[in-house]
């Protein structure tokens, strides 16, 4: 039987990547902004995961740093985006598996908390909230209910806190 694995991506996998987000999303922008992080610092190597089915990469999931403000201080925190699986491969648990794989290294690498930005709906499942449980705010502003958040260090979000993006990202909002 097939196994789904998944790992980091290496430099020989940017083509393949770039070709999952090309077909997961409508335009090209998705495919960009992966460039685009990848050049920034937000950027974290371990973060960027890819899911093999048969042998192919099917899946991509995007993790990378942005700010997080709240008014006892401010820490580097992480958003999930983009993430897609190639539209003929999905429903098979690849993008289970590429969050379930992405949640834990996250939580190796010590970071306190993951956010993202899409379907609540999607992301509940894996323990992501709705920011509203924080009065979560958000630059560039995103509708409320789209902005859910899972802590990996208990309490570190507070109320009122502020998520910024790192302005590449507003090509996707
Ligand atoms: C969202 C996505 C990554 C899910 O990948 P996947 O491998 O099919 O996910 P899984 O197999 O783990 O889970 C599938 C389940 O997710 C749910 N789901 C999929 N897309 C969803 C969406 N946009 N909103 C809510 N739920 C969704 C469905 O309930 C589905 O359940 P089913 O298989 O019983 O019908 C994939 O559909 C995709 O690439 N979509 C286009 C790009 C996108 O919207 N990415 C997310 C925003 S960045």
């Amino acid at each position: 039987m097939s196994k789904i694995t998944v790992r980091a991506e290496t430099a020989g996998d940017i083509r393949a990547i770039d070709v999952v987000n090309l077909s997961a999303f409508e335009g090209e922008a998705e495919a960009q902004l992966v460039g685009a992080v990848r050049g920034s610092p937000g950027f974290v190597p371990e973060l960027s995961l890819v899911a093999e089915f048969n042998g192919r990469i099917v899946g991509h999931v995007l993790l990378s740093k942005v700010h997080y403000r709240h008014a006892e201080g401010e820490q580097d925190i992480l958003a999930l985006a983009p993430m897609s699986v190639v539209p003929s491969q999905s429903h098979r648990g690849i993008g289970k598996a590429l969050l379930d794989e992405a949640v834990q290294r996250a939580r190796d690498l010590g970071f306190a908390a993951v956010v993202v930005i899409g379907q609540p709906h999607y992301y509940a499942r894996f323990g992501f909230l709705p920011g509203a449980r924080w009065q979560l705010q958000c630059t560039p502003p995103v509708a409320d209910e789209m902005l859910t958040a899972m802590e990996l260090i208990e309490g570190v979000l507070r109320p009122g806190g502020r998520i910024i993006y790192p302005p590449l990202f507003a090509a996707i909002f």
